[in-house]
């Protein structure tokens, strides 16, 4: 969507700020022991308790409230009976609903991890997704996004997944523009418009450059067991700095 209206702009923060609150909460929550259900007990409650719906379950009929997916796992891992251990790359991804607007942000957190290449792994991909949302202005191509991404992990020694993207958001969880690729796509020619809403997320890899579904209809996995971290933001496109809405 885009942006034209006080109410518009007062119902996309709104959701950010919610889902941004519930993400933080249930990344302070993780804990070696626990299981990816009760990671997700936390969301789905927050998220209720402000009056949000949570958007995988409600667009999609997702088997949980929020996407938790381990190590191997990048995107969509259903929460369940998984026990989160030490050295696990846990990521949490929270879209929600309200009042008719959604707002999306994700994010990996390492759980007692030791590597220091993980460690360097996640770094880098939070650095670089403020790097690309800062590529986001009115009048500039989106395939930009994707070369800044891409850039920036080649100069760190990582990949990036090229068939996982960002997208546009506001009024549904997908819209357009559906492709934000974290590589350079010069066919992409779309450009950011005033007042866009898209959320970004980056998604840097140890190794694979594409993701493939585990087999449980939902879960994406690497196929040669190469760590992923995904950062992602929902922003309002302007012509100087964005509005991170997703930002708490
Ligand atoms: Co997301
Ligand atoms: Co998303």
């Amino acid at each position: 969507m885009s942006i034209s209206t006080q109410q518009e702009l007062d119902g996309i923060c709104a959701i950010g700020r919610i889902v941004g609150y519930t993400l933080k909460e249930m990344q302070n929550s993780v804990r070696p022991g626990m299981t990816t259900g009760e990671l997700d007990d936390i969301g789905n409650e927050m998220l209720r308790d402000l009056g949000a719906a949570p958007a995988p379950r409600l667009v999609y009929n997702f088997p949980g409230a929020t996407c938790i997916s381990i190590n191997n796992e990048v995107a969509h891992g259903i929460p369940g009976r998984r026990v989160i251990r030490e050295g696990d790359l846990v990521n949490i991804d929270v879209s929600a609903e309200k009042n008719g607007f959604f707002a999306d942000n994700g994010g990996t957190v390492a759980v007692d991890v030791s590597d220091a290449r993980l460690l360097r792994l996640c770094e880098c991909s939070k650095s670089i997704l403020d790097k690309a949302i800062a590529v986001a202005k009115t009048g500039i191509r989106v395939n930009q996004v994707g070369r800044t991404i891409e850039r920036e992990a080649r100069r760190n020694g990582f990949r990036v997944i090229e068939n996982l993207c960002g997208h546009g958001v506001g009024r549904s969880l997908h819209e357009e523009p559906a492709e934000i690729a974290n590589y350079y796509d010069p066919a992409y020619r779309k450009t950011f418009t005033q007042g866009m809403v898209v959320a970004i997320e980056t998604f840097i890899s140890t190794g694979a450059h594409y993701v493939v579904e585990k087999g449980d209809g939902w879960t994406y996995i690497t196929p040669d067991g190469s760590r992923v971290a995904q950062y992602e933001h929902t922003i309002i496109v302007t012509d100087g700095e964005p509005i991170v809405v997703t930002a708490v």
